[in-house]
């Protein structure tokens, strides 16, 4: 079957994007307000885009009410912002952060996190997450009516010691970390543990 863009309602259209396009590994996102309010919040449409410079991509869809979204706002306004990675021990809280709160609460305080400094940015980490990228904007596209492309350079990565198995060569004990990713339908997650390995081909091929 063939669904073309033009004739679909834009529900139907996410619909088929999100059960096709997956497992997606999930930001969440922290970012700071005009007024001083940590906001956080998950974005399932994520990921790195490039490594000199570092870049990561988020893609920020409007809001029915508000326009756009606080993570959006706040990241148009700063410019800044901190990408956390999302282990299944903290499923149920960052579930919880995805609550349409206005923009004067903070939903780290609703589901009992704890915003800890950052060192390149005013946008404080999630200290409970064992991964979390410090960035700034480096390009805001407008995608769509409130509906923005964000792509961040990261300017520092925090790995949480006990996941770190050799820092100045850079290898990390990813099985351990658990992260999740975002599936399909209403409230479908991914493990990362059932993985397989294939070797890189190079030329010329064997056999
Ligand atoms: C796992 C998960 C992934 C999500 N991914 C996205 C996404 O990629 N883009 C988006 O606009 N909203 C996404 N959402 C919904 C936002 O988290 C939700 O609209 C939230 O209220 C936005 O908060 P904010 O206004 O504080 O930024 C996701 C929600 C969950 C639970």
């Amino acid at each position: 079957m063939r669904f073309d863009y033009d004739q679909l309602a834009p529900g139907i259209g996410y619909k088929l994007m999100t059960a096709t396009i997956t497992p997606r590994p999930i930001a969440w996102v922290s970012t700071l307000g005009k007024s001083g309010v940590v906001n956080a919040a998950p974005y399932s449409f994520f990921n790195a885009m490039g490594h000199t410079p570092p870049t990561l991509a988020l893609g920020l869809l409007a809001d029915p009410d508000k326009g756009y979204k606080d993570t959006a706002r706040n990241i148009l306004d700063t410019g800044e912002f901190v990408v956390n990675l999302v282990p299944e021990s903290l499923a149920e809280a960052m579930n919880l952060t995805c609550i349409n709160a206005p923009p004067d609460v903070s939903e780290l305080d609703l589901a009992n996190l704890t915003p800890a400094p950052s060192t390149h940015i005013r946008a404080p980490r999630i200290a409970e997450s064992p991964v979390s990228f410090e960035c700034v904007s480096l390009s805001t596209i407008v995608t769509g009516p409130h509906q923005t492309v964000v792509i961040g350079r990261i300017l520092a990565v925090h790995i949480d010691d006990a996941y770190v198995i050799d820092g100045p060569r850079g290898h990390v004990d990813t099985p351990a970390l658990g992260l999740i990713g975002r599936m399909h339908g209403a409230g479908w997650y991914a493990r990362s543990t059932d993985m397989f390995q294939l070797d890189r081909p190079v030329w010329p091929p064997k056999g």
